[in-house]
């Protein structure tokens, strides 16, 4: 196992959801972070003082990292996947990767830790995927399977590398953030027919999961960061609307995600896959949200309500 203390570690893309958890609390178990951002300024307004933030890895005040996170790319389910959006998510992973590596291949990294998505196994309705199933098909399997592919040749560096395939993630602010609001007012309801698998996990677990995968020799290659109970999108709905006690009587109707989003719609929203994840729960990593109801009301702040 990897000591954490005053190892040298950079993160791309920290300034984001997972990473703005994930920097401090590395901080906090003594590790070196220095934060690669396309705006080092912002990137400092927001961590404050203890946390160097870059442009170029060449900058960083500790010299070569023995550690990389790397997070950084476009918000898969920011904007339509038009033409140019595609590109743009994979350049900023697949292209981005690949510059990383280049800068970094005099002196490599030990270890990379690398995002990656439940995306990777594609849909389906019927099947559990684990961290021995190929890749699936469809835009976001091709893209996370490619960005995997140049997180891979760092191997050829000699570094040990491990692709955390994240699934969706419940915190303050991410995929919540986005839905607490119309369900807040009572609004919410299932996506299309329900039945699609939602893996959820806790930011929590995910920067436990990363900081493992970090640390431990044995979690090289593929790990899915996932709760081990996913459920159907219409059981996250009625969980959420049981946590923010309101009414989720509106159902929204498939035609009009796939008016609107195209492809986006069916391979984010209208499906989904049931993955396990296999590898954390044989290296006994211990989930500390492994219920969706107590996930949902940690993330929100929303106590249970007593008898
Ligand atoms: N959150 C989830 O539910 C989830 C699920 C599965 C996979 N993931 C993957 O895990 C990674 C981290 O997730 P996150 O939710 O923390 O992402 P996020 O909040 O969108 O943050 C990603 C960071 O990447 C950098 N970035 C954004 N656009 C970029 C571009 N065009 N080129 C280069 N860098 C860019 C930004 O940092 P700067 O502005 O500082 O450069 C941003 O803070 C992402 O790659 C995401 O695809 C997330």
């Amino acid at each position: 196992m990897l000591d954490l203390k005053n190892v040298p570690i950079l993160v791309t893309g920290g300034t984001g959801f997972i990473g703005s958890r994930l920097v401090p609390s590395l901080a906090t178990a003594g590790a070196q972070v220095t934060v690669l951002s396309r705006d080092p300024a912002r990137a400092s307004r927001q961590f404050g003082a203890g946390i160097h933030c870059v442009r170029h890895p060449s900058e960083a005040k500790e010299g070569p990292p023995r550690v990389v996170v790397n997070l950084a790319g476009a918000g898969i389910a920011d904007w339509p996947w038009t033409a140019a959006r595609r590109k743009e998510l994979l350049d900023s992973r697949i292209a981005y990767t690949d510059r990383l590596r280049d800068s970094l291949s005099d002196t490599p990294p030990e270890v990379l830790v690398n995002a990656s998505a439940v995306g990777y196994y594609g849909v389906s309705e019927s099947r559990t995927f684990t961290e021995e199933d190929g890749p699936g098909e469809g835009f976001a399997a091709e893209l996370c399977r490619d960005w995997e592919g140049s997180a891979e040749a760092f191997s050829a560096l000699g570094t040990r590398v491990t692709c955390v395939r994240i699934g969706l993630v419940l915190g303050p602010g991410g995929l919540l953030g986005r839905m607490k609001l119309p369900f807040s007012l009572g609004l919410g309801g299932r996506i299309g027919h329900g039945r699609q698998w939602m893996s959820w996990v806790h930011l929590d677990d995910v920067v436990g999961i990363f900081e493992r995968s970090i640390t431990d020799p044995e979690l090289a290659g593929a790990v899915n960061a996932t709760a081990p109970t996913p459920v159907t999108n219409a059981e996250f709905t009625r969980a959420l609307g049981q946590v923010l006690n309101r009414p989720t009587l509106f159902p929204v109707p498939a035609f009009l995600l796939r008016s609107l989003l195209g492809q986006m719609a069916d391979e984010l929203l209208l499906a989904g896959a049931h993955v396990s994840p296999g590898r954390a729960v044989a290296a006994a990593f211990p989930f500390r949200h492994s219920e969706l109801e107590g996930a949902l009301r940690d993330a929100l702040g929303r106590t249970a309500k007593s008898g």
